[in-house]
């Protein structure tokens, strides 16, 4: 039962208190995150991007205005994973007729790709081929996504709202603390394709904090697209540049990939937990699958007695973490091109699978492969969170891949390239960037969409909305967003303590269960290890940038603070 009323008992110092019996004293660092509004929230990953959102909302726009806003300045102002080169998903609800729709737009293999395109002749795999350079960029899906998402729920005007973003890019913006330092750490990826260089380091150092940092390329290419619409970027003057970047640099995309990208309109992944309506994104993310196994598989479980950070609830995550992986490694890809079984999220499944879960000790990825669900008879990194007091919401995760994706710039162009192709299974077994495996169902086939782990998700609480919530991270997504809509129905949690409580990774193979740094006493650490789990502390698992409205209609909004992200609203 969502119950959303522990956070009117804690003020901040009370929070820092129970912070400070149960957490890590880092994350108590910002207790201060959540913000509270009555019309409109906003949460991006850049101050910036979500001032502009707040901006669209006075100026008469709705929330998929914003979220089209947010998506073009986030391009400008946080480059590492905002982007017009990359792709993503987004989650929507239409307040007015309570509509909810995903949008796909993943980026697509081009129709040179082979399945052994990253393999030396011998069948090895060629090291980091799928990472870096042209090669590793799918056929980028964002202004494609971002356009339909404004045509079909838009009100202002798209040369508007693009506009925005060029002015930033055009006008220059002060470089942050953050960015400066991404920038810094990256500097000798960025250095390696000269016009990454001329872009991001234009002195041969890259910008520093206070520096004013601006982009003539990309603003010129954003005014095409403000003035031209897609069309700019699919068959006009930034498609020659990407077709001619790739001649340069030995990419596989042409002018045909580019005009034949379409985003695609899904139907949402539905699961009811408890008395919750989770929506999220179906394939080609394994997002929704994924995360509605694993709370179908919590669901029986009484958790009651249990603290959030037991040994027995982060049993009972890490072993319905380790089922749910198993399926999407086997049974996941794009449902375009692989025949995905539909019983994945049946209860007479699930019921299966849970009773896989040992009595007591730890689970074994050599003995737990993936179920086997029915067939169908016939057929077939960065996240913002945005909502409004009309019911509209959308949860948009997209990404590059890699920080600053494949470190390839479109000449001329001002914007990089993502190295999606690193998703797809590029060897059946063989581990992506992530450590996640698969096969088949994920194999690199031209015009295919690579899997994903983005899991941009909506809450409704009897038709209510509820939540807005997503995470960048990889294959740890997927675990972010799960335990954030756990902690706050079953442990009660307010947004901004289920937000900051530390997390918990399994996925499936490797076999180890991996633990937010300083999040976890030694004798719960302790009692995993003598259970026979392998355990390992990562600095840190996602960074959710979540929305919760609670029942009077206030919106709580909630940066994570293991990146620096920013609510706004009004
Ligand atoms: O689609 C996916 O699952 C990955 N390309 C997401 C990459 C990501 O989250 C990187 N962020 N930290």
């Amino acid at each position: 039962m969502i119950r959303q009323n522990l956070f009117r008992f804690l003020t901040p110092a009370g929070l820092a208190a129970v912070c400070g019996l149960l957490f890590a004293p880092t994350a108590c660092d910002n207790i201060h995150v959540t913000r509270y509004f009555e019309r409109a929230a906003v949460v991006s990953a850049a101050p910036l991007a979500t001032d502009a959102g707040v901006r669209v909302f006075r100026n008469g726009g709705n929330a998929f205005d914003a979220a089209v806003v947010v998506g073009f300045v986030l391009a400008v102002v946080d480059p590492e994973a905002g982007n017009i080169g990359g792709g993503g998903f987004a989650v929507m609800r239409h307040g007015a007729s309570g509509e909810i729709t995903t949008l796909d737009f993943r980026e697509t293999a081009p129709a040179a790709a082979h399945e052994a395109m990253f393999l030396d002749d011998s069948g090895r795999v060629l090291e980091g081929h799928s990472l870096v350079g042209a090669k590793a960029a799918g056929v980028p899906g964002t202004v494609a996504g971002l356009y339909a998402i404004w045509q079909k729920y838009g009100s202002l005007p798209w040369e508007d709202l693009v506009r925005t973003a060029a002015d930033l890019a055009d006008t220059g913006f002060t470089v942050d603390e953050r960015l400066a330092a991404t920038l810094a750490e990256y500097a000798d990826s960025l250095r390696r394709y000269p016009e990454t260089a001329r872009l991001f380091a234009p002195t041969g150092a890259t910008p520093s904090k206070g520096e004013r940092f601006v982009q003539s390329d990309l603003a010129h290419t954003l005014y095409q697209i403000a003035a031209e619409g897609p069309e700019a970027f699919y068959t006009g003057a930034i498609a020659a540049l990407i077709d001619s970047t790739m001649r340069v640099h030995g990419g596989l995309i042409t002018r045909d990939d580019l005009a034949a990208y379409k985003a695609i309109w899904r139907k949402p992944v539905h699961v009811r937990f408890d008395s919750l309506d989770v929506y999220s994104m179906p394939p080609p993310s394994s997002g929704g699958i994924v995360l509605g196994q694993i709370l179908k598989i919590i669901e029986p479980f009484d958790m009651s007695a249990w603290l959030p950070d037991s040994p027995e609830y982060l049993r009972l995550l890490v072993e319905s973490s380790r089922l749910a992986f198993a399926d999407r490694a086997t049974h996941l890809g794009d449902p375009d091109f692989y025949e995905i079984p539909a019983g994945l999220l049946d209860d007479s499944y699930l019921r299966i699978r849970r009773e896989l879960i040992p009595a007591s000790g730890a689970g074994s990825s050599s003995q737990i492969g993936p179920g086997m669900p029915m067939r169908p008879e016939t057929e077939a990194t960065t996240h913002f969170s945005v909502c409004d007091a009309d019911g509209n919401m959308v949860a948009l995760t997209y990404t590059l891949n890699s920080w600053y994706g494949s470190l390839v710039t479109v000449d001329g162009a001002g914007f990089l390239l993502n190295n999606e192709m690193d998703d797809f299974s590029i060897k059946a077994g063989e581990p992506n960037q992530f450590g996640l495996v698969g096969g088949d169902a994920n194999k690199i086939v031209p015009g295919k969409r690579m899997l994903s782990s983005m899991t941009p998700t909506l809450v409704l609480n009897n038709g209510r909305p509820c939540m807005v919530l997503g995470s960048p991270g990889g294959s740890k997504i997927i675990s972010a967003v799960a335990q954030t809509i756990l902690n706050v129905s079953r442990f009660n949690m307010s947004l901004n303590e289920a937000v900051l409580h530390p997390r918990v990774h399994h996925q499936w193979i490797p076999d180890k269960v991996s633990l937010e740094q300083g999040g976890y006493s030694v004798a719960v650490i302790q009692r995993l290890i003598r259970e026979g789990y392998d355990v390992e502390e990562v600095k840190s698992i996602g960074n959710v940038n979540a929305i919760l409205i609670e029942s009077t209609g206030l919106m709580q909004a909630v940066a994570d603070t293991r990146r620096q992200g920013v609510a706004g609203g009004y």
